[in-house]
């Protein structure tokens, strides 16, 4: 395979559906990245800001909510939060910032700001993961427009393949496009919904990674302990799928 020499890749974990596992997916995903040695920007683009509260405890005092100011690439550094992790970054976000879709209607380029924005950011981080919020929609276009590749997760039930194609198309609608990955995650194994799904919409479905996520009470917890389940237990089942899922997706891209 030939494969583009990118010096920051831009991974975003993406969904139009909610509640199927995006921040846990990107949180997991980008502290394996650190754990590789890439610097990692972990990008938190949904104002409910769950990735800053598991990274950061919520935004700081401090932290100005001029999401335009922000856009425009103004005062980056201040932006960036470090974490309690070697390599890993922090972009925040939270309910006090103004709605993302709200701002970018009302600026020119509404459409390549955040492409713009992270191009600013080139040769301070090897790796961004971006946590998005559910939709389609200003935001979403954002997110194609920067994104090298996204990555969808899926809940193994029918409505899923239907979500998934609804990206598809949504990707090919576009002169260029990232390319698209989804995975299984939260998969039950008792129930056996996982193999039915892949027998059923496999086929219809090439962009689906044969790596997938099992449910899992270490993952739940992690929202408690706000220690992300691939640094405090690396050997456990659930870190172990996102280390083989990192690895999946971290094949060059095709030219
Ligand atoms: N593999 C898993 N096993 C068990 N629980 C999980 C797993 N993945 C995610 N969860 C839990 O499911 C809930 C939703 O996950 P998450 O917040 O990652 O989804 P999301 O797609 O980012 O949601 P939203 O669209 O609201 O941003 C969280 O409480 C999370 O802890
Ligand atoms: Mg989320």
């Amino acid at each position: 395979m030939n494969s583009q020499k990118i010096a920051m890749r831009v991974m975003a974990v993406y969904s139009v559906k909610g509640g199927v596992g995006k921040t846990t997916s990107a949180l997991n995903l980008a502290m394996l990245s650190s754990l590789q040695g890439r610097r990692t920007l972990l990008f938190d683009l949904d104002s409910q800001g769950a990735a800053t509260w598991m990274l950061n405890g919520g935004l700081p005092k401090a932290h100005k909510a001029d999401m335009r100011r922000m856009l425009k690439g103004k005062d980056l550094d201040a932006r960036l939060l470090d974490t309690r992790y070697k390599n890993l970054m922090l972009w925040p976000n939270g309910p006090e910032h103004a709605d993302l879709s709200l701002e970018l209607a009302e600026m020119k380029h509404a459409t390549e700001r955040l492409a713009r924005l992270l191009e600013r950011l080139e040769g301070q981080f090897d790796e961004v993961v971006l946590d998005c919020p559910p939709g389609l929609g200003l935001v979403a276009d954002n997110i194609f427009e920067a994104a090298h590749d996204i990555l969808m997760p899926l809940i193994p039930a029918p409505l899923s393949l239907r979500a998934a194609l609804q990206v598809r198309d949504a990707l090919a609608a576009r002169p260029k496009a990232p390319r698209m990955s989804a995975f299984l995650s939260m998969v039950d194994r008792r129930r056996g919904l996982h193999r039915q799904f892949v027998e059923e919409h496999g086929a219809e479905l090439p962009e689906l990674l044969p790596e997938w996520i099992p449910a899992s009470s270490e993952i739940e917890r992690q929202t408690v302990s706000r220690v992300p389940v691939t640094f405090a237990q690396p050997r456990s089942e659930a870190a172990q799928a996102y280390y083989r899922l990192w690895r999946a997706i971290h094949v060059p891209l095709a030219d």
